[in-house]
């Protein structure tokens, strides 16, 4: 068995749909797995040109691979039947090769409700909170005591580990959230409930051995959605929210900005021991040509985009992984 994992060395919205559609492209795939979070999650794939959001479903339904929502995940019925059906009316045969691990956890609508009311983190209001909540209070539902999901059901267990059609099992698991997100990791309590590094991928079901290659996605530039204060005073964040398109694909709201800041990228590619990084929406800041990056407190403006590039690559390379691959990407259907 191998795996890959797409992992966001940030806070979310780097692009990790992307890179998880072009490896699915690049690779033969047995699985895609989805391993944490619910319907919080945004995921804008470009498929032969179509604009696709998903939140709870992985993007190996583009390319007919079985795409399974695993135990470390938390499922909104509702909203879960309706992106099937969203999908289908597309022509994605969803119905077909999507999944729902048994052991998955529910998101009630009373978990909605509950997190409506949420002031303080500025959360997704998706019910993910409570639901996680429920689930480790031993008070949750599993998906296999819901009605609405008997269809989809299937015992990962089974599928990955007894199963004699799928001799050489080839997963991408795919994330959803950030490192700067995660329960543990991030910045609590402005976090999400539950975890968002590779460790998490291995929770649902495959042996810490089968892992390899780490995609670590981040963007060139940083953005935070939520309650704590975030976006820097630069005056060309105004630009690059609009150039972007820097608006939550859950939620709408407006993406706070600030200048990458390489200490958490460091943290978070270490933690995470990612062999490949992607910096997504080089674009972007090409559009406005300003290259700034924090190393702790010192902020460092770059003449170009290729000093930049030479700057982060060497770095990662000296103090992450020798080894480690670097792209700068500044395309949204390709790395
Ligand atoms: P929750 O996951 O809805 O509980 O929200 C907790 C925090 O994570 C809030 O700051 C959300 O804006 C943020 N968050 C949750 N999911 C995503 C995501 O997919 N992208 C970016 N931020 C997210
Ligand atoms: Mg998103």
């Amino acid at each position: 068995m191998i795996a890959d994992v797409v992992v966001d060395l940030q806070y979310g919205d780097c692009g990790k749909g992307k890179i998880a559609h072009a490896l699915c492209e690049m690779n033969e795939y047995t699985h895609v797995i989805r391993y944490n979070g619910g319907c919080n999650a945004g995921h804008t794939i470009y498929h032969e040109g179509e604009k696709f959001i998903t939140h709870h479903i992985p993007c190996g339904v583009f390319y007919g691979i079985k795409s399974i929502i695993g135990p470390g995940c938390v499922i909104h019925p509702d909203t879960f039947l309706q992106e099937i059906e969203a999908l289908e009316e597309k022509g994605i045969p969803a119905r077909d090769l999507v999944f729902i691990a048994t052991n998955a956890h529910i998101i009630t609508d009373f978990h909605r409700i509950e997190d409506k009311k949420d002031e303080e983190i500025g959360t997704t209001k998706r019910g993910n909170g409570p639901a996680y909540r429920d689930k480790y209070g031993r008070k949750g539902i599993r998906a296999v005591h819901d009605p609405r999901l008997q269809p989809f059901l299937i015992d990962l267990y089974r599928e990955l580990h007894e199963n004699d059609s799928h001799k050489n099992i080839s997963i991408l698991f795919e994330g959803a959230q950030g490192f700067g997100l995660d329960v543990d990791w991030g910045d609590y309590p402005f976090v999400t409930s539950s975890h968002c590094t590779v460790g998490s991928a291995i929770l649902n079901g495959v042996p810490a051995k089968s892992i390899r290659d780490v995609w670590g996605v981040a963007k060139i530039y940083e953005t935070y959605v939520g309650a704590k204060d975030f976006e820097g005073p630069d005056e060309v964040f105004e630009e690059i929210r609009e150039l972007g398109q820097e608006f939550g694909s859950t939620t709408g709201r407006p993406r706070q900005i600030n200048w990458l800041d390489f200490d958490m990228l460091k943290m978070a590619a270490r933690i995470n021991g990612t062999n490949k990084v992607v910096f997504n929406k080089m674009d972007i800041l090409e559009a406005v040509d300003s290259w700034c990056l924090y190393e702790g407190p010192n902020l460092y403006e770059f003449k170009s985009r290729n000093d930049i590039e030479i700057w982060l690559s060497s770095k990662l390379e000296l103090e992450v992984d020798k080894e480690i691959e670097v792209f700068f990407s500044d395309n949204k259907e390709h790395i």
